[in-house]
């Protein structure tokens, strides 16, 4: 079967119905396109769970603040399609943004996970998870998927929709996915591209930072507070803006220990105009 382009709700909503009604078992793999491998990784992993895939393409204007970089994100709906052929995805959901949010400017419906939106990103972005869990909510609406697969690049956004699946009691299986980095360490995003040459050679210092750190862990460092604050000095000496380091729960990402003992070191910084996450399970 050949990858369909699909553009209206409602077309999205057939489909999914008639697959439904059929018994067929759907996998999604939302993303705001401009696809990289850990993108097409996601989908990979979709496929083995499901007999039908649907991966949606959308600049979700919602989650970003009004001095980010909404019109400079790059759109590449063509090179996204070829490589998602390649993959046998069934239907690539790309819906038209006037059509999508049609009342955007005193749209009144919001999915919020207050708390967990809050801190890390939440705290430098106000209102952007609440962008994140209105649209994957309404895209689950729309896609009425069995299986739904993100990255955990972004970790807290795969926490806080797990939170939102579980408490609105969504009949969806969330699946998680490691991830894909560029052979010298750098997470692979789309905004990597908006890095000069010379910000691209220093950027995976920062995931060697995060080893390191890791290391000095397993190594017996316990005064987790030193070892931020180091860190942080050696990243601004090499040149990043800490926009936040910690270490957190794994699981709530909370600063105290839950019983499930297991921690997360998350990060976020600025590399000029560009801003960089990532993140290393201890
Ligand atoms: P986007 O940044 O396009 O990412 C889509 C999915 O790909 C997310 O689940 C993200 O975690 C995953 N991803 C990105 N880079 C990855 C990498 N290097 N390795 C593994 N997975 C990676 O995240 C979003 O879009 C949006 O917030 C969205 C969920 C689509 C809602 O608009």
């Amino acid at each position: 079967m050949s990858t369909q382009l699909i553009t209206s709700i409602e077309s999205m909503q057939s489909i999914s119905r008639q697959w439904r009604q059929a018994g067929l078992r759907i996998a999604f793999v939302p993303t705001m396109g401009n696809l990289h491998a850990g993108h097409l990784r996601l989908v990979e992993q979709a496929k083995k769970n499901a007999d039908r895939l649907v991966v949606s393409i959308f600049v979700n204007p919602l989650q970003f603040g009004p001095n980010e970089d909404l019109d400079l994100y790059p759109r590449t709906l063509d090179a996204d399609m070829a490589k998602l052929k390649v993959l046998a995805v069934d239907v690539v959901f790309a819906p038209d943004e006037s059509k999508f949010y049609k009342k955007e400017k005193n749209m009144t419906t919001f999915v919020e996970v207050p708390g967990l939106s809050d801190t890390l990103c939440g705290a430098s972005r106000p209102r952007h998870f609440r962008g994140v869990t209105t649209v994957v909510n309404k895209l689950f609406n729309i896609v009425q998927p069995d299986v739904a697969v993100f990255g955990t690049k972004d970790y807290q956004q795969f926490a806080i929709i797990q939170q939102m699946v579980s408490d609105l009691a969504m009949p969806i299986i969330l699946q998680g996915v490691d991830t894909v980095r560029e052979k010298d360490g750098l997470a692979m995003s789309s905004r990597n591209a908006y890095l000069s040459e010379v910000q691209r050679a220093l950027a995976p210092r920062l995931y060697i930072n995060l080893q390191i750190m890791r290391e000095r862990v397993i190594f017996g460092e316990l005064n987790y507070e030193s070892l931020i604050r180091q860190t942080r000095e050696q990243l601004s000496d090499e040149g990043f803006k800490v926009d936040y380091l910690e270490i957190r729960d794994a699981t709530n990402l909370s600063r105290e220990a839950t019983k499930s003992d297991k921690w997360v070191i998350l990060t976020a910084v600025w590399l000029g105009e560009t801003r960089l996450i990532d993140n290393i399970l201890l």
